[in-house]
């Protein structure tokens, strides 16, 4: 059996976690293979609407199994919250959630680092969740940091100590005030709780699964333009949002991944700092923000809107290897008339490119758009693509002619009843 992956491929909150959700039934198990509480990915059901961070989106299917991979830093508080959640629908988080031993943990003094950091670089700053996401990967690549499987050890507390020396040396040097007492006691009591769930050698139990016969789907969070090596760094999370992070953030051979499914919006949004060269600064970003409800799951910011930008998804297709795309929130361009596509840069020396230069951060991009009637009078009662408006069916033909990859799911609305299928091998086996 084959691994799918499924990532985002702009700069994060694309719908992943609606349409793992949606795919969920036609899998044995969901594995998050990078990232932590940076993440929001929201579900919609049955009037629910659901925030998960670093449980995988398959947690609300009692037949499936969700695996936290070594990829992910995992911040035990915040999981403790996000299981208190699940209760009241009656879930059993205990029985078909499962941790590997080798995720990283997040410690408290990674969320202040995080801030200090923050807030010593001023005008320069990423932007980030604050929730200590690039300290603990820092740690893990400095092979200082701490692992689910320590906390098993008896010797958890001294090293946990000897780490949080270091942290307060830094915070200390960054003049940082903070008060670690509280934190520690929440901290401990959520180490506690952890310790109560199944820890895994992922690598081993994801083998054990595929041997079975059972389909994995990997659900990664963040998106392809956020990528440690390959987004609009520094301006980028701290891992590898891209394919090749499922197979390190799992463990399995990068020849066991099937396809990978690229999902994007019907425009841009981004949120913190960084290039994005369709931003639209205007009572239209404003329009798509207003009518795609776009501000953050996780740290309810508003996000910046823009059009679709080509070179930038052209680029995420490529380094991913996208071989399905899906195309999210086309519901929400109904509030506009015209609707643009950036088809190429024009560059401050009058050339023009494709491509995505790396001096990104530095020079003046202007988006050579191309103009679209957007569409109106969708019939929510229709899933039927051929009843979607002809303005729409033009606009996913242009695109697939572009970007040579076919579009297969056209989402419609949060829920999953708005989902709109072009390849029936995707539907949910219910
Ligand atoms: P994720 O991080 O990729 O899982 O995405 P988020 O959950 O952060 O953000 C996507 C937002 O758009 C959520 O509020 C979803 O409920 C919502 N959403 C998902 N698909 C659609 C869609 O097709 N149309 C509309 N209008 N909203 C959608
Ligand atoms: P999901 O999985 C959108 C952004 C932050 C910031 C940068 C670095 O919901 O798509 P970090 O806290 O990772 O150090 O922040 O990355 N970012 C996201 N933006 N969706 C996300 O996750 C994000 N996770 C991080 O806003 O610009
Ligand atoms: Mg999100």
């Amino acid at each position: 059996m084959k691994v799918d992956v499924l990532l985002g491929l702009q700069w994060g909150d694309e719908g992943k976690g609606k349409i793992v959700d949606f795919l969920a039934p036609q899998y044995d198990v969901v594995a998050r293979f990078q990232g932590g509480p940076n993440a929001g990915h929201t579900l919609s059901f049955d009037g629910i609407k659901h925030v998960l961070h670093q449980i995988p989106s398959g947690i609300f299917r009692n037949d499936i199994k969700n695996i936290i991979g070594n990829g992910v830093v995992l911040d035990a508080v915040i999981f403790s919250k996000e299981v208190e959640a699940l209760y009241k629908y009656n879930l059993k988080p205990r029985e078909n959630l499962y941790i590997s031993k080798k995720a990283q943990l997040i410690l408290p003094t990674h969320r202040l680092l995080d801030a200090a950091w923050e807030q010593s670089k001023g005008t320069e700053k990423i932007g980030s969740t604050l929730k200590g996401i690039g300290p603990a990967y820092q740690d893990k690549v400095a092979r200082i940091g701490l692992r689910v499987g320590d906390i098993l050890k008896e010797n958890f507390r001294g090293k946990y100590d000897f780490l949080v020396a270091k942290h307060e040396a830094i915070l200390r040097s960054l003049k940082f005030d903070y008060d670690l007492k509280e934190l520690n006691r929440e901290y401990f009591e959520a180490i506690d709780f952890l310790k109560t769930f199944n820890l895994i050698n992922g690598e081993y139990f994801i083998k054990n699964e595929l041997e079975a016969g059972r389909k994995i789907i990997a659900e990664g969070a963040q998106g392809s333009l956020l990528d440690i090596d390959f987004g609009s760094y520094p301006f980028v999370t701290s891992s590898n949002t891209t394919a090749a992070g499922a197979a390190t953030g799992l463990g399995i051979a990068p020849s066991t991944i099937g396809d990978v499914f690229g999902i994007f919006k019907a425009y841009c949004t981004r949120v913190g700092s960084g290039p994005f060269p369709t931003e639209l600064l205007n009572e239209t970003g404003e329009k798509i923000r207003e009518k795609g409800h776009e501000y953050g799951a996780t740290t309810g910011r508003p996000r910046r809107c823009g059009w679709l930008d080509l070179p930038a998804l052209k680029y995420a297709i490529m380094i991913n290897g996208v071989t399905r795309l899906f195309m999210m929130k086309a519901d929400v361009l109904t509030c506009l008339d015209k609707i643009y596509v950036c088809e190429k840069y024009k560059l401050e020396d009058g050339t023009t490119t494709e491509e995505l230069p790396f001096e990104l951060n530095d020079i003046r991009i202007e988006p050579v758009l191309r103009e679209f009637k957007s569409w109106k009078n969708l019939d929510f009662t229709s899933n039927v693509y051929n009843d979607l408006p002809a303005e729409l069916r033009i606009y996913i033909d242009y695109l697939e002619n572009q970007l040579r990859v076919p579009i297969e799911i056209i989402s419609m609305g949060p829920d999953r009843k708005n989902t709109i299928l072009r390849n029936k091998m995707l539907a949910p086996q219910i």
